[in-house]
């Protein structure tokens, strides 16, 4: 493939088109910095709250933090109240010198989906086109594009990915992405890349295609076959960072795919694991580093043990003397490629819905209360 067309969101270009997923607890500074060091595109902070933003709640602010190198700033915001959403916005664009602005409309977690939130959402038209208009009303003053990121519905008889799509464009929102899976998939099954098709087919505003990118011919495809502006990836980079490095050749035309052996991936950790700690400090950064092990590991030989040590690992010193115990010689697994990595697991048995949700899908006198620290995310 030539080269590819730079996305546009609004006053915003993106030379390459490709966007970190939001991934709650995952894509804080220092892993989007670890990100843009490999690769190029727009990476989103992790989601934040607007109520907490609002009213000045503590952890909220702690995760508004941005890396010196990071020269655009986007962040997810979730919410479900306009007057909220507005003033959250306003709060991002004026004292955070946000460039981008995404709003969570997907998150299948049952503790937001249960008040409305997230996913449950865009079943009420008229409340989304709301929210919209604010957070667009309230960043059109410093020229900030917002976007929408949802899913296909609730289940496949409450599906809302169009209405959303023509509410985003009619709202003014510079895109919409679509993960092609309902809430009620949560991340079982495969992504309807038909789905994203369709809604590609059926709005003028730019799509960004979310869903099962495990490889940066993944990316190609999902361009090929559904005319995304571009596409949105998340757990095919968890402990791959170089995917983006691969998803940058991809989209110039090359053919790259980085294989590295089991000494770059721990150079990879310690890197990561060091951008964490200036971030968050040592002892916090090491503990956040944990979770990534896993990631990082999968399909290599490390031994039980030492994989158990590192997963435990408080300080950079340890980090160092466990990984100079892996073998740097060990090839990367291949029959990794092109897999699953993070979390899939099993369709919910329902959706969790506010008491008579589903009754009308407009919602607009709805005073759906938001929760100051919604951590949980997608
Ligand atoms: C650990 C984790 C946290 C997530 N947090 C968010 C979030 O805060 N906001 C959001 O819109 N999506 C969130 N998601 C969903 C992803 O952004 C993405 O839509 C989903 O993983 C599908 O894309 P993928 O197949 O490339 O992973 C999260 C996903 C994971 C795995």
């Amino acid at each position: 493939m030539a080269g590819s067309a730079p996305l546009t969101l609004g006053s915003l270009t993106i030379e390459t088109p490709v966007v970190l997923a939001p991934m709650a607890g995952i894509t804080n500074a220092a892993y989007r910095r670890l990100c843009a060091e490999q690769g190029a595109g727009l990476y989103v902070c992790e989601m934040i709250t607007s109520r907490g933003l609002v009213e000045g709640d503590e952890t909220t602010r702690k995760m508004l933090v941005f890396d010196d190198l990071e020269t655009v700033r986007s962040v997810q915001l979730y919410g479900t109240d306009p007057v909220y959403v507005g003033k959250a916005v306003e709060i991002l664009c004026a004292d955070y010198g946000v460039a981008h602005v995404d709003l969570n409309f997907g998150c299948p977690v049952p503790k937001v989906t249960r008040k409305g939130g997230g996913g449950a959402l865009p079943w009420k038209r008229g409340l989304l086109a709301d929210i919209l208009a604010a957070a667009v009303g309230a960043a059109a003053a410093y020229d900030v594009p917002v976007t929408m990121k949802t899913r296909k519905g609730l289940d496949d008889d409450h599906l809302t990915y169009l209405d959303a799509g023509r509410i985003a464009q009619e709202s003014g929102a510079a895109a919409i992405a679509l993960h092609g899976r309902t809430v009620e998939q949560a991340y079982s099954g495969q992504a309807d890349w038909d789905a994203i098709g369709q809604l590609v087919e059926s709005v003028d505003i730019p799509v960004l295609g979310n869903g099962d990118i495990w490889e940066a011919s993944d990316a190609l495809r999902m361009v090929a076959e559904t005319g995304v502006d571009g596409v949105v990836v998340g757990r095919g980079c968890l402990g791959r960072p170089w995917l983006f490095r691969d998803l940058a050749a991809a989209f110039r035309g090359d053919d790259v795919a980085t294989l590295p052996n089991l000494g770059e991936v721990a150079h990879m950790m310690r890197r990561h694991a060091e951008l964490l700690s200036e971030h968050m400090g040592e002892e916090r950064g090491c503990k956040e580093f944990r979770k990534h092990v896993g990631w990082y590991l999968k399909g290599f030989r490390a031994g039980g043990e030492l994989r158990h040590s590192l997963a435990l690992v408080e300080s950079l010193a340890t980090l160092d003397t466990l990984l100079a115990d892996l073998d740097p010689d060990e090839p990367f697994p291949t029959s990794e490629l092109g897999t699953p990595r993070g979390r899939q697991g099993a369709p919910r048995k329902r959706v969790v819905l506010p008491e008579g949700w589903l009754d009308d899908t407009d919602g607009r006198d709805l005073h759906v209360r938001e929760d100051t620290t919604e951590l949980t995310g997608g």
